[in-house]
């Protein structure tokens, strides 16, 4: 696997790729690499004659100082990972490469309603910092696709909406499906944090969305939310449930009937523990 850790470089030998034709698949990550990840990095290798996987825990997207110095960081494990499944090139920068001035760390971008809402509303700035890494990385790899999971599906709008109508980049993103594991918790690098009984507690995310996706139009949305929220609030566990929505898929809009959209999604967010988790489902029409 090539390792580059100079964005000059990397921009280099992307260039030569480039030059030869070849197209070139993009799987940013913040690391702690787990089976989700490695999902979205096999698709991107059957899908492009190249794959770049980054590696970057972005300090403009932890509304939480204590979160960021928490974040998972396993960098050794993840290389051995990447070469196990034969990934060919890591971009691996030091936050120097990523933000060389200030300018680029304070980066604003107008996102609407699409950050004003959900975590959005209960992270400040969170999504501005997602921009301002995404829009940097996107700058020194311009990668033909964009290879994203399910499990962020706001981070998936706000990127959306960077890359087609602020940057105009002739990108295509591809959102892959969330990883979940068997009794059905979707995977996440936050999961490790988890004690046993609250990692058992997590299972009410998954359990509570698919008995919303089932019991859907048997009631209105907002009877639906209702019964979900009391739902979680019988898990001891869970400290806090920072929000249960029922969106429009597209513009993440509260939704109050079933006919106000196509496409419906539930979207929530809880504490169990000092570790926060997010997660997602459909309830109608597809991705
Ligand atoms: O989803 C993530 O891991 C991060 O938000 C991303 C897209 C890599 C930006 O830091």
């Amino acid at each position: 696997m090539h390792i580059f850790k100079k964005a000059s470089d990397i921009k280099q030998f992307i260039h030569n790729l480039k030059a030869a034709g070849h197209s070139l698949g993009f799987v940013p990550t913040m690391g702690a690499l787990h089976e989700g990840h490695l999902q979205l990095i096999r698709r991107a290798m059957s899908e492009n004659d190249e794959v770049i996987v980054s590696i970057f825990v972005n300090p403009t997207q932890f509304d939480e100082a204590s979160d960021f110095s928490h974040y998972p960081r396993s960098t050794a494990a993840d290389i051995l990972l990447l070469e196990s499944i034969r990934c060919p090139i890591l971009f691996l920068p030091g936050e120097e490469e990523i933000y060389p001035d200030e300018a680029l760390r304070r980066r604003k971008f107008d996102f609407g309603y699409l950050e004003k809402t959900m975590e959005g509303a209960h992270r400040p700035g969170h999504f501005q910092g997602v921009a301002q890494v995404v829009s940097r990385l996107l700058d020194i790899i311009p990668a033909d696709r964009l290879y994203l999971g399910q499990k962020d599906y706001q981070q998936v709008k706000i990127i959306h909406r960077l890359v087609h109508d602020i940057l105009n980049l002739p990108l295509e993103i591809v959102v892959c499906p969330t990883a979940r594991e068997v009794d059905g918790l979707a995977i996440s690098s936050r999961n490790v944090r988890l004690s046993k009984e609250e990692r058992q507690a997590a299972t009410a995310l998954y359990k509570t969305l698919d008995w919303a996706r089932k019991a859907g139009s048997r009631m209105t949305p907002e009877a639906l939310k209702n019964q979900a929220v009391e739902m979680l609030m019988q898990v001891p566990e869970i400290r806090e449930i920072a929000y249960f929505e029922i969106v429009n898929a597209d513009t993440l809009s509260p939704v109050s009937s079933w006919v106000d959209s196509s496409r419906i999604i539930a979207c929530l967010a809880v504490r169990i523990g000092e570790v926060r988790l997010i997660d997602n489902m459909f309830l109608k029409g597809i991705h």
